[in-house]
């Protein structure tokens, strides 16, 4: 369980290298290929991922970052649900760029911030909530992207990852690899102009660790009461961890004010 291995990428900073060009490819007709090939239905992924974080998200004080926060529509949605202070960081510029775009339309006011989600500019333990959907996969190093998701994380905070999964029922497997791996790709190619980014995305869902195995890397890279629960038949899953309490990391007062 290294990480994303696009075709042609030899070590990791290829494979993100690849990752980020090929989101930038993507970035101006993401939105419309998401909403079109989910069927919209990716818009109540997201929703049912706020709901499950609303305590958190409630309180005025607490710090959320949407890591690979892409064109910003869990960003938004978390920024809607409550009070607590949101930002959303990606390592590519055009997503972001598609970001900002749609916070000013929406009025919703998350900070937006270029990083690496392997190197995220923030002190340790800041955070009170960070997310990620559907960018985790995409990791060069899923074991680095959890310690670092750690590593921001107050004790006792949450870390949430919402990211395609293998359905479990074998008909309803077949019948969505069908989907995802022949038609998918054509699909996707015609809206983005970019037939090899869709390509890349079910083979990408395809070398990812089923839920089991990931539930299980999280509770690896130290975090607590680890779960999960799939939507939609298992072709997503979401996964639920916290930093463990006993931990005593250094209070972040820039973290605070950067965010
Ligand atoms: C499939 S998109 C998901 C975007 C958004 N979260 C959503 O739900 O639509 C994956 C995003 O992850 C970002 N990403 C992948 N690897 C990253 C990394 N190492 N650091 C920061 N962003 C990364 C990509 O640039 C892309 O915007």
């Amino acid at each position: 369980m290294k990480g994303a291995t696009p075709q042609g990428a030899h070590s990791e900073r290829e494979a993100a290298v690849w990752v980020r060009g090929m989101f930038a490819r993507v970035a101006h007709r993401y939105d419309l290929a998401n909403h079109l090939l989910s069927f919209n239905i990716d818009r109540l992924w997201r929703a049912r991922t706020v709901r499950r974080m609303r305590p958190i998200l409630a309180r005025e004080d607490a710090r959320v970052l949407d890591i690979c926060c892409g064109t910003g529509d869990l960003a938004i949605a978390l920024t809607e649900a409550g009070r607590a202070r949101v930002a959303g960081s990606d390592f590519c510029h055009p997503m972001l760029a598609g970001a900002r775009a749609k916070m000013a339309r929406r009025k919703a006011p998350a900070l937006l911030f270029e990083a690496d989600a392997l190197a995220l500019p923030l002190r340790d333990g800041a955070l009170d909530l960070v997310t990620v959907a559907f960018g985790f996969r995409n990791l060069a190093n899923y074991a680095a992207g959890l310690a670092e998701m750690r590593r921001v994380l107050k004790p006792g905070g949450m870390a949430a990852i919402l990211e395609f999964s293998q359905p479990p029922n074998r008909l309803f497997a077949a019948l969505y690899n069908f989907y995802s791996r022949r038609l998918l790709p054509w699909i996707g190619g015609a809206i983005s102009g970019s037939r090899d980014a869709y390509r890349y995305l079910p083979e990408s869902v395809r070398q990812f660790p089923g839920a089991a195995e990931l539930a299980e890397e999280i509770r690896r890279a130290g975090f607590a009461n680890v779960r999960y629960e799939f939507f939609t038949g298992g072709i997503v899953a979401l996964h639920m961890g916290a930093a463990p309490r006993n931990e005593s990391h250094p209070t972040a007062p820039e973290a605070s004010q950067i965010l």
